[in-house]
């Protein structure tokens, strides 16, 4: 699947920037292809528009927001001052004649834009579900720790059915807490949800002395009782528990950049304390696993195959239940759309790009 040309995942909210990336100024951000502009608007709420200025077509993240005077919280292009609000509307141009107002039309595509969770997330489309509840996220007793944001050379489909896969801990993750002389994977039990799937199982994992503080126990090998779900399209949740009763809570969202990267968006929640375990320990030991992900991802065929009925190009196993069960909801979201997959072997004669859009209120 080529995850740029499925239209239908324009129609879903996408993490796609911390909103502390935005302090500074506004920030360019490609999503499904098309190059995005994100800045804080007068209110201090997240806006997106179309990373084009409607002048000369200059980058307008190449602009700034001014912070003070009438044009606060408005996008000035960086060449000639025109400046947006967050409709996309071009509410002033510094060389106009006396007397004279902007033109109506003079305007480039605004997107929906919210700040949630510590992110603006952005629909291109008019979304057809909800952002993902994280209950957890700035709740008593939990601490939210911003792990990761960076981007990867792979698809989503690839992250997101490497995160359900439990055949890979053992190869992988042998070096940190795979446990190499067991590679037979753990049985996912497997629930349908309304938003993808709910997956849970119990594993074993490695516990080096180094990794006391993070599982809360002290044994050699420990378990993880694994509480996985899948939120369609690219989102997963994976609440970890240790027997000690440490949860360790990790958010996912795997954002499709276009039809060869993502930017990885992880969220990290835990119900101990920063003196039972640090957050930079956290941050350290989570790092070494993704890092481990990421190098075998990246290795992966982006087109990955959605329809399996396309035989011959992947072949699967039993643990890759989950992978196949995410493969299916994918299909059937597509099909509800009218859509079929598109693959490197059809893209040729498939639908050109959707129409542009209209401005977002
Ligand atoms: S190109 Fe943006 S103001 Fe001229
Ligand atoms: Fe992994």
């Amino acid at each position: 699947m080529l995850t740029t040309k499925q239209p239908v995942f324009r129609k879903f909210w996408h993490a796609v920037m911390p909103l502390t990336d935005l302090a500074a100024g506004p920030k360019p951000f490609r999503l499904m292809g098309e190059d995005l502009v994100l800045f804080l608007d007068e209110q201090g709420q997240p806006a997106a528009l179309a990373d084009r200025c409607c002048h000369r077509t200059a980058k307008l993240s190449k602009g700034w927001v001014p912070s003070e005077g009438p044009l606060a919280g408005k996008l000035q292009c960086g060449y000639h001052g025109w400046t947006y609000d967050r409709t996309g509307a071009v509410v002033h141009i510094p060389q106009l004649a006396e007397g004279r107002t902007v033109p109506p039309d003079h305007r480039t595509t605004a997107y929906r834009c919210t700040a949630r969770y510590g992110y603006a997330w952005v629909a291109l489309e008019e979304p057809v579900a909800d952002i993902p509840a994280i209950p957890e996220f700035d709740a008593p007793g939990w601490r939210t720790i911003f792990q990761f944001y960076e981007t990867w050379h792979t698809a989503p489909l690839r992250a997101l059915e490497n995160s359900f896969d439990n055949s890979h801990f053992s190869f992988v993750h042998r070096a940190t807490f795979g446990v190499a002389d067991q590679p037979k994977p753990s049985r996912y039990e497997l629930v349908d949800t309304a938003e993808g799937f709910y997956a849970e199982t119990v594993i074993p994992a490695a516990n080096p002395q180094k990794f006391h503080a993070i599982s809360g126990v002290t044994d050699p090998i420990t378990t993880r009782h694994m509480r996985n779900a899948y939120f369609q399209p690219f989102s997963r949740r994976l609440d970890i528990e240790y027997p000690s009763g440490v949860r360790h809570i990790i958010i996912n969202c795997f954002t499709p950049i276009d039809d060869g990267r993502m930017q990885l968006c992880q969220w990290l929640f835990r119900n101990d304390t920063e003196a039972d375990c640090p957050a930079q320990l956290l941050i350290d030991f989570d790092e070494e696993i993704t890092r481990e992900d990421k190098e075998i991802l990246e290795s992966t065929d982006c087109d990955a195959v959605l329809d399996i009925r396309r035989r011959g190009i992947e072949f699967s196993m039993e643990s890759d239940r989950p992978g196949l069960l995410i493969r299916r909801k994918l299909m059937e979201l597509l099909a509800r759309h009218g859509e079929q997959e598109v693959h490197r072997g059809n893209a040729a004669h498939a639908p050109s790009s959707p129409a542009p859009l209209q401005a977002a209120a």
